[in-house]
Formats: C-alpha cells, sequence, structure tokens
C-alpha cells in the first residue's frame, strides 16, 4: 500500500491581480504603504512536492527557463525557511515548477509559488502551524506572500501583510496581457513621484461584475505613471486591451501585465483570440478571478 507521504502534492500557484493598488505612505526602511484591492486568477503556476531520498528542484513549463534554479529562486527559500523552523518534520523533498506565469509581471508569481510551496510542504511534512506564524515565515519572503497564502479576494495594507477579507467579489471573466518585458519593482517604486496618495474608497457591496467595475472606476494603479516613465510600451498593452472594449483595462501590480474585465467568458475569450493574433508574441491569457469561498 502507498504511504499518503509518498503521494505527489501538486497546488496551482495562482497569478495574483491588484484589481487597485493606491500608494499611501512610506516606512522609514524604505517599503511603501499600499491600499490594494487584490483578487486570484483561476490560471497560473504549479508546484508538486513529493518526499525524496534527496533535495531536488526541477523547473518546468513555458517560462521555465527564465528562473534560476539555486537557492536564489522563492520557492527554495520558501522550503529551506519552513525547514529552519521544522528540522525535525522536513525530510527531503522533490519539488517541481511548473511555470505558466511571465517572470517580474505584477502578477505575483514569485510570491505565488512561494505561498504555494509552503502550503504544500505544510501538507506533505504535516506540521501543525498556526496561520499568524506561517504568515510570518511568507512575509519574511516578500511583501505579496502573505496575500497569496490567502488565496481569495482581500484587501491588502501596510505593505501588504494587513489583510481584511472582502465579503463578496463576483467571479470576473478576464484577460491577462503581457508584451513581454520584465520590470523591476523596486525601481517602479524608486520612480514614484508621489508617495502619500488617499487609501481605497470604502468598498461597497458588490452584487454583480458592473457594481466591480463601478467601484474600479473610482480607483487607480498609482504605480501606472512610474511604470510607463520606464517601461513606455505598457501604454500599448493597455490601448490594445482598450481596443476589445472591455468594461476596464488596468496594469496589476508595478506591471508589466495589464488585465481587463469583460461581461461574460465569451466576450473575454473572443477578445484573447483577437489579441493573440494581433501580437503574436505576446502573454494573452483568458481566465476569470475566482470567487470569495471557492
Ligand atoms: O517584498 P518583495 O521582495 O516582493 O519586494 C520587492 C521590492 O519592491 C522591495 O525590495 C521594495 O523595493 C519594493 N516594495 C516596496 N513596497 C512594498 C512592496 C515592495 O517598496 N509594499
Amino acid at each position: 500500500m502507498l504511504d499518503s507521504l509518498d503521494q505527489a502534492i501538486s497546488l496551482t500557484a495562482p497569478a495574483k491581480i491588484n484589481l487597485a493598488l493606491h500608494v499611501t505612505g512610506q516606512r522609514d526602511d524604505g517599503y511603501h504603504l499600499l491600499d490594494s484591492l487584490v483578487v486570484f486568477a483561476g490560471f497560473g503556476d504549479k508546484i508538486t512536492v513529493k518526499r525524496a531520498n534527496a533535495d531536488s528542484f526541477h523547473l518546468s513549463g513555458p517560462y521555465g527557463d527564465g528562473l534560476p534554479a539555486d537557492s536564489s529562486n522563492l520557492v527554495l527559500k520558501a522550503r529551506d525557511r519552513l525547514r529552519a523552523e521544522f528540522p525535525d518534520e522536513a525530510f527531503p523533498v522533490a519539488i517541481n515548477l511548473d511555470k505558466h506565469l511571465p517572470i517580474a509581471s505584477g502578477i505575483g508569481g514569485g510570491s505565488s509559488d512561494a505561498a504555494s510551496t509552503l502550503k504544500a510542504l505544510v501538507s506533505l511534512w504535516c506540521i501543525r502551524i498556526d496561520p499568524a506564524r506561517l504568515n510570518n515565515i511568507g512575509l519574511s519572503l516578500g511583501a505579496d506572500v502573505p496575500m497569496c497564502l490567502h488565496g481569495r479576494p482581500v484587501v491588502a495594507r501596510g505593505i501588504g501583510e494587513e489583510l481584511e477579507k472582502v465579503a463578496t467579489v463576483p467571479r470576473l471573466p478576464m484577460v491577462l496581457v503581457n508584451d513581454g518585458n520584465a520590470i523591476s519593482t523596486p525601481q517602479v517604486f524608486n520612480a514614484l513621484k508621489k508617495r502619500n496618495n488617499t487609501g481605497l474608497p470604502a468598498i461597497p457591496e458588490l452584487k454583480n461584475i458592473a457594481d466591480v467595475c463601478a467601484y474600479l472606476e473610482q480607483t487607480k494603479n498609482h504605480l501606472f505613471a512610474a511604470t510607463a516613465e520606464l517601461l513606455p510600451e505598457i501604454v500599448e498593452t493597455i490601448d490594445a486591451l482598450n481596443s476589445t472594449s472591455p468594461l476596464l483595462a488596468r496594469m496589476s501590480g508595478s506591471g508589466a501585465t495589464c488585465f481587463a474585465i469583460y461581461d461574460n467568458d465569451e466576450a473575454a475569450s473572443a477578445a484573447a483570440s483577437h489579441l493573440r493574433k494581433t501580437y503574436p508574441s505576446w502573454f494573452v491569457i483568458e481566465t476569470h478571478s475566482a470567487e470569495e469561498g471557492h
């Protein structure tokens, strides 16, 4: 009989989408204070962990070549931090990262990979850990890791670690687009002209997609101007999305991935087909945000 410890555990590491991102201040250590409404897509990387005789790490997938397979990879940092806290439980593991999200692209690929690695290893190693401690380990890996551990619609404040659950966010048909340009998050934050903006307006009851878009119209991604200064091509990405008549198009995180929201899956699919034909080298994915509770 197969021991349960010998079974592989696979988790999706979904794309993180900042529907709105306000920059409200800066801490003494340089990190920025944010107020961001975040959802997660039905599309992402895949992390698989399995008991092994010795540790190993393998990268696969369309973007697997773009990442280091050494200890600088956030997946291995996540493994090593968790092991350091639970040395007795942490037997050797084979980890595979199937990379489908573009690298350094504002949709939290690395952070989501780290969060899913932590979750998968907590399960494989049968670790009992309270969520606050796991969040702290996550935060030590990156400001976006706690929200990725949450994995459901959330408002993130502080540098990203203060999480407030959002009552409901309806399922949003979406297209994600990236023109292939990677952008450095610290560079974008450094290029900000204004850091003391107001926070997000109070979130009303969001009953349907129109309610979400009406709310988002009152919000911004405050990183957009700084990204556009460093990467003027981002404007073409937004224009391309707007040419498909979405309800709303915007950049996620520090870019360069942008998203658009549509009325229904058919409209998102049609927009994605059009964009794929027009920009064959771009990353174009039709997806949807996961609803609260799913
Ligand atoms: O935490 P993480 O490693 O993902 O952040 C990358 C960089 O982005 C930080 O070193 C910092 O320069 C910048 N950052 C920031 N404020 C945040 C999150 C990230 O200034 N809230």
